[in-house]
């Protein structure tokens, strides 16, 4: 089978031929059709980020696939299964690779109306969008809080979340870097305003004038520190990602006078029933139209390395699907 592997520490990744054998191991044994790029991976592909912890191992944090077996009696041969997070591609062979074993405990049976690929469409970045949703959701943020802004928006969990966020009601404020070249494409999954950091005239202070309900946030580091003491009444952040910096300065101003909750949002280890719900969601109710304009691109696996550099330089945007089956096309 081939893969691609890290074999040490701070190498990148390179394409090889291995034996299932030497696969991590894991009691469902599964075909992988498709796979997809997330900014971890990327880190991962790219020796930039300390993401792996064992070596040899083969990256990739989520996969769809159909099992070859199982040692238990949850899966049997020809299920349709899909697996994000669980620590595959950190501590357990991911989905850069023909094949894979999984911990039963890990795998999902695809959710009836989805196919293979389209649950790597969702893939961790869908998932991830959804279950920061759930949390807001669950904390009580409604449309009638004001705006929600989300940080990162032309990427992939940030791309989800604006569609998603509209379809739910809510009026979306899409923050990018990209806000000349991707206005339309935010616009088209539902933001109604396109921002640069400029545009949103943050300030310093420990509490600022109140302008957004809540923030879906892919960058920590100064725009997170800076966009708390700029949340509403009774507003929820979730606190998704580290694009920009994990490090996080704030007061407790936004908390202790305006009520307002840091949520953290952590994919890879979501309890298995909730991880099923959010799976079911995106099948049915949570389908929102805008994902339909979420630009996708297919990519055979040695391929890979150099999209995810680009990646990791922002000329990136939407979902990057990897095919392990029928790679031209
Ligand atoms: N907590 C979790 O469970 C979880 C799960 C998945 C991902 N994540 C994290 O969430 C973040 C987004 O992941 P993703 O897969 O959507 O990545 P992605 O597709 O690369 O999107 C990240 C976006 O952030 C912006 N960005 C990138 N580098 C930046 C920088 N240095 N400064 C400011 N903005 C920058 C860019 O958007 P614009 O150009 O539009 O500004 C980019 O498209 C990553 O930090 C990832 O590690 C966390």
């Amino acid at each position: 089978m081939k893969a691609l592997r890290v074999l040490s520490k701070d190498q990148p990744a390179q394409l090889v031929e291995m034996n299932s054998d030497e696969l991590t191991p894991g009691e469902v044994h599964i075909k992988i059709h498709y796979s997809s790029i997330n900014y971890k991976d990327a880190l991962a592909v790219t020796a930039k980020g300390k993401i792996i912890r064992n070596f040899p191992l083969n990256p990739g944090i989520d996969f769809s696939g159909t099992v070859l077996s199982c040692a238990n009696s949850d899966f049997k041969p020809g299920d349709s299964v899909l697996v994000t997070g669980c620590s595959v591609g950190e501590e357990w062979d991911g989905g850069f690779a023909e094949e894979v074993k999984a911990h039963a405990n890990s795998v999902i049976a695809l959710p009836k109306g989805m196919s293979l690929k389209e649950a790597m469409f969702f893939g961790t970045a869908g998932f991830t969008a959804a279950l920061a949703v759930h949390r807001l959701l669950e904390n009580h943020q409604s449309p009638a809080k004001g705006p929600m802004l989300v940080s990162g928006a032309t990427g992939g969990v940030g791309s989800f979340s604006v569609a998603l966020l509209r379809h739910l009601g809510f009026e979306v404020i899409a923050l990018t870097g990209k806000k000349e070249s991707q206005s339309e494409y935010l616009k088209n999954l539902g933001a109604s305003q396109v921002m640069n950091l400029e545009d949103l005239g943050l300030d310093n202070k420990p509490l600022g004038r109140a302008l957004f309900g809540g923030v879906v946030d892919n960058l920590g580091g100064d725009f997170l520190s800076k966009a708390l003491p700029h949340v509403d009444l009774w507003g929820n952040v979730a606190a998704i990602g580290l694009a920009q910096s994990p490090t996080l300065q704030s007061t407790v101003m936004p908390f202790i006078l305006r009520g307002v909750s840091l949520l953290g949002v952590s994919s890879n280890n979501c309890p298995l029933k909730l991880r099923r719900e959010i799976w079911r969601l995106l099948t049915h109710e949570w389908k929102a139209p805008g994902f339909e304009h979420i630009e996708t691109q297919e990519i055979p696996l040695d391929e890979v390395p150099q999209v995810a550099k680009l990646m990791l330089e922002r000329k990136t945007h939407g979902r990057i699907l990897v095919n392990l089956v029928n790679p031209k096309s």
